[in-house]
C-alpha cells in the first residue's frame, strides 16, 4: 500500500502520458499508481538531458534530488518528493505534480495595480515606455525558497519554478542547475536584499550546516562531487556570518530569463 506520496514515487508503474512543451530537457508529465493508489508524476530521463558545458559533473537529475534532500534536511522551503529512480526511458528524477492554483507570485505589472504587500525586484519599461515593476509576493514559503536558494546556488529560479499549492503551500520546482561551486545565484526572488533571516531562518541554516558534516552529507555525495559539497558547507557558513539576504554580485547575471 501506498502510505505515503513519496512512497508513490518511489515505488509506483509509471505512465508517460506526454511531454511538456516548454521544457528545454526532457521532461515528461506522467501517471503513476500503487496498490491503487494513483496521482501524476514529473519525470526527467537522464537519458534525454542536454549536456551543458558549466555543469560537466553528475546528472541534472542528481542535483534536482540533491536540492530536494538539502530543503528537507534543513526544513528550508517546499519541494514536491522527488527521488532518483528507473523509469521507462531509464534512470532519472521522478517528482510529485502539484496541483495549482491561479494566485500569482511573481509578475510583472505597472507600478500602480502592485499590492501593498509586494517587493520589487526592478524598475523597467513596458514596450509602450510606460512604467513598469518586476516583483513578488512576500510569503513566508517563497521567502524560504530564497533561503535555499543561496545555499544551494540556484541558478533558474523563474517565476515558473514557484508553484502555488491548492494545499496553501509554495513549492519550487526544477533544481537540475544547483549546487555549482562557483557563484551563479541567479532568481526573480530579490526582494529581501539587506533583511534580517529570522531566527526560525537561521536555525534551519544551523541545523543544516551541522548534519553536512555527518551521515547526510555522505548521502549527498551520491550526487555531488565532494567539491561541490564542501561549497555548499561554505555558502551556508557565509549566510550564517552575514545573517541577511545578500545582493547579487557583479561577476554574472542574476536574473534569470525568461523571467518565467
Ligand atoms: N512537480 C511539479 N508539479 C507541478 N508542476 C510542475 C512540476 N514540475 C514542473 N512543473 C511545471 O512544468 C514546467 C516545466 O517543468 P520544469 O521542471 O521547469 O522543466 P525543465 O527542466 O525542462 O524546464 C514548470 O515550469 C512548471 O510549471
Ligand atoms: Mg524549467
Amino acid at each position: 500500500m501506498a502510505e505515503t506520496s513519496l512512497e508513490l514515487v518511489t515505488r509506483g508503474k509509471i505512465d508517460v502520458e506526454g511531454r511538456l512543451v516548454d521544457a528545454s530537457n526532457v521532461t515528461l508529465f506522467c501517471k503513476i499508481e500503487l496498490d491503487g493508489v494513483t496521482g501524476d508524476v514529473v519525470y526527467k530521463p537522464v537519458s534525454g538531458e542536454r549536456p551543458l558545458w558549466d555543469f560537466p559533473d553528475g546528472t541534472l537529475a542528481g542535483r534536482e534530488v540533491a536540492t530536494a534532500m538539502v530543503a528537507e534536511a534543513s526544513g528550508l522551503g517546499a519541494i514536491p518528493p522527488t527521488v532518483l529512480r528507473d523509469g521507462p526511458f531509464g534512470p532519472g528524477m521522478v517528482q510529485l505534480w502539484i496541483e495549482t492554483t491561479e494566485e500569482e507570485l511573481v509578475d510583472v505589472r505597472s507600478p500602480e495595480s502592485l499590492p501593498d504587500d509586494w517587493r520589487v525586484v526592478l524598475h523597467a519599461h513596458d514596450r509602450d515606455g510606460e512604467p513598469a515593476v518586476l516583483a513578488h509576493a512576500d510569503r513566508q514559503g517563497m521567502r524560504e525558497l530564497a533561503v535555499l536558494d543561496i545555499v544551494v546556488n540556484n541558478t533558474d529560479r523563474k517565476g515558473g519554478h514557484l508553484l502555488a499549492g491548492v494545499d496553501g503551500r509554495i513549492y519550487g520546482v526544477d533544481h537540475g542547475i544547483c549546487l555549482h561551486t562557483d557563484p551563479k545565484l541567479r532568481t526573480v526572488l530579490w526582494g529581501w536584499i539587506g533583511e534580517r533571516l529570522t531566527e526560525a531562518e537561521v536555525g534551519k541554516l544551523r541545523g543544516l550546516r551541522e548534519r553536512l558534516d555527518g551521515e547526510f552529507g555522505e548521502a549527498l555525495s551520491e550526487h555531488l562531487t565532494g567539491f561541490e559539497i564542501r561549497a555548499l558547507a561554505e555558502r551556508t557558513d557565509a549566510l550564517l556570518t552575514e545573517g541577511v539576504f545578500p545582493a547579487p554580485g557583479d561577476d554574472w547575471r542574476a536574473i534569470p530569463w525568461p523571467l518565467f
